[in-house]
């Protein structure tokens, strides 16, 4: 069976509610389809607003983080069951920003990735190289140790329900696209991996996007390779153009 797509966009610190309102009203006629599923990814303050605008829509809404705890004494964060209560059905987990602001690391994010298959929310899990990295011929080791630390005691079954990102942090937001044969390859390379630890199956179930200046003129070739189920877009998703990503045949 084939593989259904899924487009989903991260505002990252984008958007306020008001304006978040707009851009959903502006998108809603223009991200319709029946074969991808569609995701907005939004800022917490968002979350509310947001599935009030998409509601009786395509359009499924994500959060773009998450605490591991349950509940209680921590300042700022944000739990699963705050999300679910709220409308929220996808949480990104692990973007680079993050990793590199935050200092989240593959133990942390393993217990981001269960809390979130615990509650019922699908993990969008992002993995990508450094361009140092890629220089350094080690890419495909870097994303499969990332791979195999974030995705510790997740059952076979759930993988297969999960959403994985591959997103080269050198072409985040810097207009850099890796060209499709990179993405393919280390998208390929992740199912392999995926195959390896759960079996063939769960690789054939398991959902892999690409990010990294995914665009209206892009998209089409990417999503067209065989282990490319889809995308995650940063700056186009907000502006009309993430219809033509979302219609991109
Ligand atoms: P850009 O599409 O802006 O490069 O961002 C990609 C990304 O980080 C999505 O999570």
């Amino acid at each position: 069976m084939a593989r259904r797509k899924i487009v989903a966009g991260n505002w990252k610190m984008n958007m306020t509610p008001s304006q978040a309102v707009a851009l959903c009203a502006e998108l809603k006629d223009l991200v319709k389809s029946d074969d991808v599923d569609v995701v907005y990814c939004v800022p917490a303050i968002d979350i509310i607003p947001v599935v009030e605008a998409v509601k009786g829509t395509n359009v499924a809404v994500g959060a773009e983080d998450m605490s591991f705890e349950e509940k209680g004494a921590f300042t700022g964060e944000i739990s699963a069951d705050m999300l679910l209560d709220a409308g929220v059905k996808y949480v990104i987990i692990g973007h680079s920003e993050r990793r590199e602001y935050h200092k989240e690391d593959d133990a942390s994010l393993n217990k981001k990735v269960l809390k979130a298959i615990e509650k019922g929310l699908t993990p969008i899990l992002c993995c990508g190289e450094t361009l140092e990295q890629r220089e350094m011929g080690i890419t495909l080791d870097w994303i499969r140790t990332q791979i195999k630390s974030d995705l510790k005691d997740v059952t076979a079954a759930q993988v297969a329900e999960l959403v994985i990102a591959y997103e080269p942090i050198w072409a985040i937001g810097t207009g850099k696209t890796a060209t499709t044969a990179q993405a393919e390859e280390v998208c390929k390379a992740i199912r392999e991996c995926i195959a390896e630890v759960y079996g063939t199956d769960t690789a054939e179930k398991v959902r892999i996007q690409y990010g990294g200046s995914v665009n209206a003129g892009n998209a089409a070739e990417l999503f067209a390779q065989p282990n490319i189920d889809g995308g995650l877009v940063g700056g186009a998703s907000l502006k009309a153009d993430f219809g033509k990503i979302v219609c991109y045949k």
